[in-house]
């Protein structure tokens, strides 16, 4: 199948009206600016957060449309092999191929890689839920993934599993450009943010800075983006 660009990839249908009331949007034009903001060679960008449930796969996948919307071309790959929820909660039609098929070695990169009926926007989902994800991540096969994958789009937006739970976020942070922490308002206690915030930066991955998810603003919940470049509250994290 192919789309009406033109594009030979096979096609996922996202059926999901995706639509971000004001604020929300303003929000992700914030923190897609400021992501712009951090230079031309941060393209690949992992997400990730303490604990599960504080706004990962949100946050990420609505800054991807954000950057769209911005003309942007942009991959979201779905790195939440243990538990993604893409394809149900986008309504997103089902695909016989994803990263486990490619990491594993049983499906050429260009097979995995989704066009969507919204322009620009791309997809690798998770294909079958492997095993060992963690081994299978940290394959040579997905660093040279992603290396390929930055000439073909402008950015590349990696949605992990909660590094407080499993390792997996800091092996594909490692081989991204930055990573983003999305953190719940009032969740998390500043010791265990700092045992995950010293987990990434062992594994010298590039934290380029803290969404601060489910703020309350009159009764409704916002993200707020806090970067290196506004790092005054949450700089003495970063140590670099
Ligand atoms: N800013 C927000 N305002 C209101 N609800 C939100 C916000 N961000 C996320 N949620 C809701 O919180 C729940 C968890 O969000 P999401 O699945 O994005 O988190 P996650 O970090 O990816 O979770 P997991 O660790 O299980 O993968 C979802 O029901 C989502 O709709
Ligand atoms: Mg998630």
């Amino acid at each position: 199948m192919s789309n009406a660009a033109g594009d030979n990839r096979n096609l996922i249908t996202i059926n999901k009206q995706i639509t971000l009331d004001f604020r929300l949007s303003e929000a992700f034009k914030t923190l897609r600016t400021n992501i712009d903001f951090c230079g031309d060679d941060v393209k690949a960008i992992a997400f990730t957060s303490c604990v599960p449930g504080e706004g990962k796969s949100s946050v990420s996948f609505n800054l991807a449309i954000s950057m769209i919307e911005a003309g942007k071309r942009v991959l979201f790959i779905d790195a939440d092999m243990r538990k993604s929820v893409l394809n149900g909660r986008y309504q997103m039609s089902k695909t016989t191929g994803g990263l486990a098929h490619y990491l594993a070695g049983r499906k050429p990169l260009e097979e995995c890689i989704f066009t969507t009926n919204i322009p620009r926007l791309f997809l690798i989902p998770t294909g079958a839920v492997p095993p060992n994800p963690a081994e299978l991540l940290g394959v040579k096969r997905f660093a040279h993934a992603i290396d390929t994958l930055k000439d073909q789009f402008d950015y590349i937006i990696i949605d992990t599993p909660p590094l407080g739970s499993v390792i997996d976020s800091a092996i594909v942070a490692k081989q991204c450009d930055g990573v983003v922490l999305v953190m719940e308002t009032k969740t998390i206690g500043r010791n265990f943010a700092q045992r995950v915030i010293d987990q990434l930066n062992k594994a010298e991955c590039n934290i380029l800075g803290v969404v601060l998810n489910k703020v309350e603003i009159g009764g409704k919940y916002y993200g707020k983006y806090y970067g290196k470049y506004y790092g005054k509250y949450y700089g003495s994290y970063y140590g670099k």
